[in-house]
C-alpha cells in the first residue's frame, strides 16, 4: 500500500508543486493549506509522515508538530524552513522534528529525506510489534519482581513452565497467584492452546462434577444437551483450578484419579475420555492444615504439588513496594508529573498489607484518582487502621508531673478543631464511640 504523507504548507505555489513532486514519486499525499486543517487532516488519515512549514497563517509548524507529537509520537515530522534560517531549524530538530530541509529544495532532496523517515517510522512500528511479542512470549510484562524472593520465585517458575509437570501455587489473597498462573501457561510449550481458569469454590457443589467432567445430554434434569467440560476445552493448553482447597471430598477424589489416569468420565457417558492437559492449581488455604482436618485428601495434594509454589506475602518482600508504585502509576495511566513523596513511600513500606498486592493496586489507584496535587503525600494514603504507634507522639512528662485527665481533655479538644466541631467525625478521630465522647465533653466541661 502507498505511504501517505500529510504536507501542511499556506503557501499556494510551493504547496501545489511538493504535491506534485511526492505524488509523481508514488506517495499518497494529503494536502493542507493551514495548520488547522493540517490536524484535522492528522486526525482524520492517520498519515504516516508529516512534512510542514514552519510559517503558518494560523499556528506555529513547531507547536503544530508538537501536538502532533503528543497524539502519536511515532510519526516522524519533516520541517520546510526558509533559506538561512539556521536557528529556526535547530530549534525543530531540538523539539523532535526527524529533518529539515530549507526551502526552495530540490524534487531529489525532499523525496530523499521523505523515504528516510518513513523507513525510520517502520523501523520504529516494528520495534514496537516486536517488543511486544516478546513480552508475550517471555509473559513477564505486569509482574513486579524486584526483591530477591521474588526473582528466585520467578526463575523457579520458568523452569518449572518448560514442563508438563503439575503446579501448585499457594500464597494469600491478592499475592498474584493467579497472575503467576498465567505466566506459566504462557512460558509452556502449549501457550498456543487456551488457559482455561476454575474458580472452584464458586460452582456449586452439585454442579462442580458436571462442570469440570462435562456431562452427555439427559445425564440429569436440566442437562438439555452434552456439555464439554473445563477439562477438555482446556484441551491442547493448561487447566487453572483456582481454589482448589474448596474442592469438596467426593469431587477430590475424582480429581484425583482424573489427574493420575489422563481420563474422565463425564456424568452420565458410558465411556471416558482422554484429556491433554496440563494442570496448574491454586489455593489460598494452608493446605497441610486441611489435610490434619480431613478436608483435602493427602494423596491430591501430593499428585498437585509436584512443582510448589509458595507466594511470599507482600510485607514479607518489602523491596517490592517501591517498584510496584512505579508499575502501577504507570497501569492506571497517571500523568508523568504525578509521583509518590520519599514518606508515603516508606508508609507503604511499614504497612502490612493484609490484601497484599491487590490492595495496594487499589490504594494506589484510589491517590492516583483522588490527588489534590502531583505529589502523593503520606497523609493522601488513608492506609486502614494506620496507627500513630504511642512513641511517635514523643510525649514529654514535665519535671512537676502531669495529670493525665488535662492530656486526656487537651487531645479531646484538638480532636474537636481538627473535626471543625464535629463530634462524630471527632469521636471517630480519637476511636472511641461517640457517646463516650459525649460524655469526656460534660466531664470536662467542653
Ligand atoms: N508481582 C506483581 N506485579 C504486578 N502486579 C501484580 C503482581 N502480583 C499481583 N499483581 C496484581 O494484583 C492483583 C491480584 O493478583 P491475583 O489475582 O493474581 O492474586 P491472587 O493471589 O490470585 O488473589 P486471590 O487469592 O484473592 O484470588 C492483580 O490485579 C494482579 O495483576
Ligand atoms: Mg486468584
Amino acid at each position: 500500500m502507498n505511504q501517505t504523507i500529510l504536507l501542511i504548507d499556506d503557501d499556494d505555489s510551493l504547496r501545489r508543486v511538493t504535491e506534485y513532486n511526492l505524488s509523481s514519486h508514488g506517495f499518497r499525499v494529503i494536502a493542507a493549506d493551514s495548520g488547522n486543517q493540517g490536524l484535522d487532516f492528522f486526525h482524520s488519515h492517520t498519515p504516516d509522515l508529516v512534512v510542514s512549514d514552519v510559517k503558518l497563517g494560523d499556528i506555529n509548524g513547531l507547536d503544530l508538530m508538537e501536538r502532533i507529537k503528543k497524539s502519536s509520537p511515532d510519526t516522524p515530522v519533516i520541517i520546510m524552513t526558509a533559506f538561512g534560517s539556521i536557528e529556526m531549524a535547530v530549534r525543530a530538530m531540538h523539539k523532535g522534528a526527524f529533518n529539515f530541509i530549507t526551502k526552495p529544495f530540490d524534487r531529489d532532496t525532499l523525496i530523499l529525506s521523505c523515504e528516510k523517515a518513513l523507513e525510520l517510522r517502520g523501523l520504529r512500528s516494528r520495534t514496537r510489534m516486536l517488543s511486544h511479542e516478546v513480552d508475550r512470549l517471555t509473559g513477564t510484562r505486569g509482574i513486579v519482581s524486584a526483591s530477591s524472593a521474588m526473582k528466585e520465585l520467578l526463575e523457579t517458575a520458568s523452569r518449572a513452565a518448560n514442563s508438563e509437570a503439575t503446579v501448585l501455587i499457594s500464597g494469600e489473597s491478592g499475592t498474584g497467584k493467579e497472575v503467576l498462573a498465567r505466566l506459566i501457561h504462557q512460558n509452556s510449550p502449549r501457550n498456543k492452546g487456551p488457559m482455561v481458569a476454575v474458580n472452584c469454590a464458586a460452582i456449586p457443589a452439585t454442579l462442580i462434577e458436571s462442570e469440570l467432567f462435562g456431562h452427555v445430554k439427559g445425564a440429569f434434569t436440566g442437562a438439555v444437551k452434552d456439555r464439554k467440560g473445563f477439562f477438555l476445552a482446556a484441551g491442547g493448553g493448561s487447566l487453572f483450578l483456582d481454589e482448589i482447597g474448596e474442592l469438596a471430598v467426593d469431587v477430590q477424589v475424582k480429581l484425583l484419579r482424573a489427574i493420575q489416569e489422563r481420563q474422565i468420565q463425564p456424568v452420565g457417558a458410558e465411556q471416558p475420555r482422554n484429556v491433554d492437559i496440563r494442570i496448574i492449581a491454586a489455593t489460598n488455604l494452608d493446605l497441610q492444615d486441611r489435610i490434619a482436618k480431613g478436608e483435602f485428601r493427602e494423596d491430591l495434594f501430593y499428585r498437585l504439588s509436584v512443582i510448589p509454589l509458595f507466594i511470599p506475602p507482600l510485607r514479607e518482600r518489602k523491596e517490592d513496594i517501591p517498584a510496584l508504585v512505579t508499575h502501577f502509576l504507570k497501569k492506571f495511566d497517571a500523568p508523568a508529573d504525578v509521583s509518590f513523596s520519599g514518606n508515603a513511600v516508606k508508609a507503604l513500606s511499614k504497612y502490612s498489607w493484609p490484601g497484599n498486592i491487590r490492595e495496594m493496586q487499589n490504594i494506589v489507584e484510589r491517590c492516583i484518582i483522588l490527588r489534590s496535587a502531583p505529589l502523593i503525600r503520606a497523609g493522601d494514603l488513608n492506609l486502614p487502621g494506620q496507627e500513630v504507634s504511642a512513641s511517635a507522639l514523643d510525649p514529654v512528662i514535665p519535671d512537676q508531673g502531669i495529670s493525665l485527665e488535662a492530656v486526656e481533655k487537651a487531645y479531646v479538644v484538638k480532636a474537636l478543631e481538627k473535626a471543625g466541631q464535629n463530634r462524630s467525625e471527632a469521636a471517630r478521630l480519637l476511636k472511641i464511640p461517640r457517646h463516650v465522647l459525649l460524655y469526656r465533653l460534660e466531664k470536662y466541661g467542653l
